[in-house]
């Protein structure tokens, strides 16, 4: 991923990034709160989040109103209730080093300075790496249950939280106030985790990432009796609501909470000094391999409720606590081998399997090795490169995993490297089509690309599987009950070689039929071997009524007119996201139109001789279109294709009569009524060109609150400038 330094960008670029990150962002917060399965690690999440900020800061108009920068953690889920926490759920700051620690205290004695003989204790216990949850009762009884959510709104799932053994349904003994909201967290055992992992490869079921994200998994379950069977554990460590207090302090709070029936850390300790914290921390690290589950650090805190009140908190998070992170955890294991994946668009990923060693509570098996450099440690020019390692088979390699989801390779032990140890040789040839693979060069830089890539395309089963799950995906044709899994399946059965024979499935229904029936038998037959049980009534493959079929095959009829945008990226052009497919179609109108003149541009000698200058589109995408049109391969696909699909053309409703039509528009400030990418769409259907800069050309500007130096420039220059209301009139859309 190469990245444009935030401070070249031009305004427009970085509203193109913004949206970028803010849908991408949105997207990985979906697979971590939603899924519980996130793709990437922790790093380069805050990496993209930070750019985000980064941007903004340079761009304050620019803040989007779906900005990450906008919101904390991930909205709740569809499916449960909404809770509102009537007090927050708070974050907590982060220590990493002791220095870190002595500075949260130091800023506590500081802000306590005028009392100076003020005698601050502090509590110590271990960061449970769980889901924290909030536990209402009233006059001792549990009456709801609910997530952490976004810290405002969480999930009510009272239900899940009731099958937990360590949650009591009543308090017991006396002295709780009348209405308190117990919080604390929700984890699962690595005992636990793995017995759930072995039940489920036994019936060829989910991998299961780890137990933080299992456990939230379980639960969101619908059905309670699910999460029941995970046996989670919860402790309890803080409150929210109250009608009083449970104890003058944090320590005495939380052994109240021990004497109602809740679970508390036995690791907890009331401490006066940073020696005495930093101590305790180092014997909770000590311990945490032998705990049987996972913690990630210590958190301190105040423990006067009266100065914890004092001191108060900040966006988010109290002033008067902070988690201590453990470092990273690292591990050492061999590569027993070096696989090649390849991808959608041919490149050839290297993957080094190891002996399965456990690191932070999850058994690590394969890591990725990125690409032919980093293996070798060096580029073709021989330099050594950023965090390249000559790896070989047979290495012992120290392997971390930061409690991120990606572990990585840190270092090589060469002194355990075997004799016989020869450098890794990368293929030249595609493992699963034998085509030459080779390394282009950057046309920009003139280097080569560190990623070798397989030239077969469509010959190469791989790259074939993976363009059609991208025809099928979220951004592409999305049809609905066709995803990866089905995919392969019809692919390994020889019923969908390309994208054409998705739409013609129907007509092989026998065959789909048993295809899918031979599927569940495979199933079926490893759970019963799991389980020691055999089935009863068995139905034979002929009586079972696949009524799923006929919903799959009229939701890929759905699809036969797909927007033509959808349509573009589905082919799975090189360098053609969402975006650019967006602008190719507004440009294009028409499928046959953008064939036309791709293929004219594959012909011609000069590609700028025959295609269009467009904003946006640059020699990057032109010559990828040049490659896909000039490939007669395609021709063919393409032709089935369109015989079966008819993309619709795009239309730009652009009313000529319109007082815009044709004039040069900026927008500065805050909009309030609509986003700035609506009323760019909007301005542009109605004929207007929308610049980010106001100059001499620019017609008018539109100008919300917080406007700045653009707003001062179009008045030097006596330009035209209106409120949203005004613009809003003026194009027929004011109320
Ligand atoms: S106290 C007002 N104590 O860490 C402070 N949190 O990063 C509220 N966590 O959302 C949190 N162990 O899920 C506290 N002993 C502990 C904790 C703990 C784990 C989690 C909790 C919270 C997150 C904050």
């Amino acid at each position: 991923m190469s990245e444009r330094p935030v401070e070249s960008l031009s305004e427009s670029e970085a509203a193109e990034e913004l949206k970028r990150l803010a849908a991408e962002i949105a997207e990985h917060d979906r697979r971590y709160h939603t899924e519980d399965a996130p793709t990437i690690s922790d790093a380069e999440y805050d990496a993209l989040a930070r750019r985000n900020l980064a941007i903004e800061e340079r761009f304050p108009d620019l803040v989007r109103e779906d900005s990450p920068s906008r919101r904390v953690g991930a909205p709740p889920a569809e499916g449960f209730a909404k809770v509102r926490h009537a007090v927050p759920m708070l974050s907590l700051a982060k220590a990493y080093t002791d220095q870190d620690v002595a500075d949260f205290i130091e800023r506590g004695r500081r802000f306590f300075d005028r009392d100076r003989d003020l005698d601050i204790a502090f509590t110590a216990e271990p960061k449970i790496d769980g889901l924290s949850a909030s536990l209402r009762y009233e006059n001792g009884v549990l009456v709801q249950g609910a997530t952490r959510g976004d810290g405002a709104v969480g999930e009510d799932i009272t239900a899940n939280l009731k099958t937990i053994a360590d949650i009591p349904k009543t308090l017991k003994g006396s002295g709780w106030p009348e209405v308190i909201e117990i919080r604390g967290e929700v984890y699962m055992t690595y005992a636990e985790f793995e017995a759930l992992k072995a039940r489920s490869a036994a019936i060829g079921g989910l991998d299961y990432v780890n137990p933080r994200n299992t456990a939230a998994g379980s639960l969101r379950q619908k059905d309670p009796a699910v999460t029941a069977s995970r046996n989670l554990k919860f402790f309890a460590y803080a409150w929210g609501y109250t009608t009083a207090d449970p104890a003058p302090t944090q320590y005495d709070s939380v052994q109240r909470f021990a004497e109602w029936g809740f679970k508390v850390s036995p690791l907890m300790v009331r401490a006066k000094s940073i020696d005495e914290l930093i101590a305790h921390y180092h014997r909770i690290e000590e311990q945490r391999s032998s705990l049987g589950y996972d913690i990630d650090g210590v958190v301190y805190k105040i423990d006067q409720l009266e100065l914890q009140r004092r001191w108060g908190f900040v966006t988010g998070e109290p002033r008067w606590a902070v988690a201590h992170k453990f470092p990273a955890e690292q591990a050492m294991t061999t590569v027993q081998k070096i696989d090649i994946q390849v991808g959608r668009t041919g490149t050839l990923a290297p993957v080094a399997r190891l002996a399965p060693v456990t690191v932070g509570g999850v058994v690590v098996e394969n890591v990725t090795l990125h690409n032919e450099d980093y293996i070798k440690g060096f580029d073709s020019n021989g330099q050594p490169i950023r965090d390249g390692i000559d790896v070989r088979i047979g290495d012992t390699v120290v392997i971390q995993r930061a409690g991120d989801v990606i572990p990585q390779i840190v270092s090589v032990v060469i002194d355990m490297r075997p004799a016989d140890a020869v450098p890794y040789e990368f293929p030249h040839t595609c493992p699963v089509c034998g085509s030459p693979a080779t390394r282009e060069i950057n046309e920009k830089t003139g280097k080569e690309d560190s990623r070798r890539r397989c030239t077969g395309e469509l010959i190469c089963a791989a790259q074939a599987v993976e363009g059609l799950r991208h025809f099928v995906s979220r951004g592409a044709l999305d049809i609905e009950g066709l995803g990866a899994e089905n995919i392969d399946l019809f692919f390994n059965a020889g019923l969908v070689k390309t994208a054409a024979d998705i739409f013609t499935l129907k007509d092989r229904r026998p065959a789909v039929t048993k295809a899918l029936a031979e599927r569940r038998e495979e199933q079926a037959r490893l759970r019963e071997a799991a389980s020691g049980k055999t089935r009863k009534n068995v139905r034979s493959v002929e009586e079972r009524n696949y009524e799923g079929l006929d919903k799959l095959f009229a939701a890929i009829d759905a699809r036969r007119e797909p927007e033509l945008d959808r349509f573009i990226f589905a082919l799975g052009i090189r360098h053609i996201g969402e975006t650019t497919a967006a602008v190719l179609a507004r440009q294009f109108s028409t499928i046959e139109e953008l064939i036309r003149v791709g293929k004219e541009t594959a012909k011609a000698e000069d590609p700028h001789d025959v295609f269009p200058s467009i904003n946006g589109i640059g020699d990057t995408v032109i010559n990828a279109l040049r490659d896909f049109f000039g490939n007669e391969r395609n021709d063919a696909v393409l032709d089935a294709l369109l015989a079966q699909v008819h993309p619709k053309p795009y239309v730009v409703e652009i009313s000529a009569g319109s007082e815009v039509s044709g004039k040069t528009v900026v927008f500065t400030g805050t909009l309030e009524k609509m986003t700035r990418s609506e009323a760019k769409a909007m301005a542009e259907r109605l004929g207007a060109k929308v610049a980010g800069s106001v100059s001499a050309k620019t017609d008018l500007v539109v100008a919300g609150p917080g406007a700045g130096s653009k707003l001062k420039t179009a008045t030097d220059l006596g330009i035209e400038v209106i409120d949203e209301d005004t613009w809003l009139q003026r194009i027929g859309r004011g109320g």
